[in-house]
């Protein structure tokens, strides 16, 4: 199963590439694709597409447009595709980094909701919707 993390600004510019991929790496999740990119209006305008109208919008697009950031496809080898999201939303944490669990990737490294380090499918279905965004198939690895 894949989904999409997305390493934020903040974290990027923070210099937490490494430190935050390996919690995935040693959990044994691989990734199939990475790359670093700064992303334009349109691409931030689709990726976010599904809280258009929320009173924080303004707020997450301002963040995700200002300064590169990482995109990693992972894989997830187990055979429960929900289990594998909701491992991956285990490892990066509650949305509120404030309330985020230490030990978790939003927990340890974030500071502000509208700042937030990592992003990361919440179902296979936008896993599936998210991943094109970023990448065509022919960049992602097959394992
Ligand atoms: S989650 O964890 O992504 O599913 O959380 P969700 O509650 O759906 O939030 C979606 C993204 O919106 C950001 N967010 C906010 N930004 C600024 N201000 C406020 N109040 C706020 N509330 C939520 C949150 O960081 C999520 O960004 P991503 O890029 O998905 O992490």
């Amino acid at each position: 199963m894949r989904t999409l993390i997305i390493i934020k600004p903040w974290a990027v510019s923070k210099g937490l590439v490494g430190e935050i991929l390996s919690r995935f790496e040693r959990r044994g999740i691989r990734l199939a694709g990475l790359k670093v990119v700064k992303v334009d209006r349109e691409k931030a305008d689709k990726l976010y597409a599904i809280h258009k109208g929320k009173e924080f919008y303004d707020s997450i697009i301002k963040h995700i447009t200002s300064s590169p950031i990482v995109v990693g496809v992972l894989d997830i080898c187990i055979d429960d595709p929900g289990g594998a999201v909701r491992l991956v939303r285990k490892i990066i944490g509650a949305t509120d980094p404030a309330k985020a669990d230490m030990g978790t990737i939003r927990g340890d490294f974030g500071l502000r909701i509208d700042r937030n380090v990592i992003h990361a499918s919440d179902s296979t279905k936008s896993a599936e919707y998210e991943i094109p965004i970023f990448f065509d198939d022919n960049e992602l690895i097959e394992y």
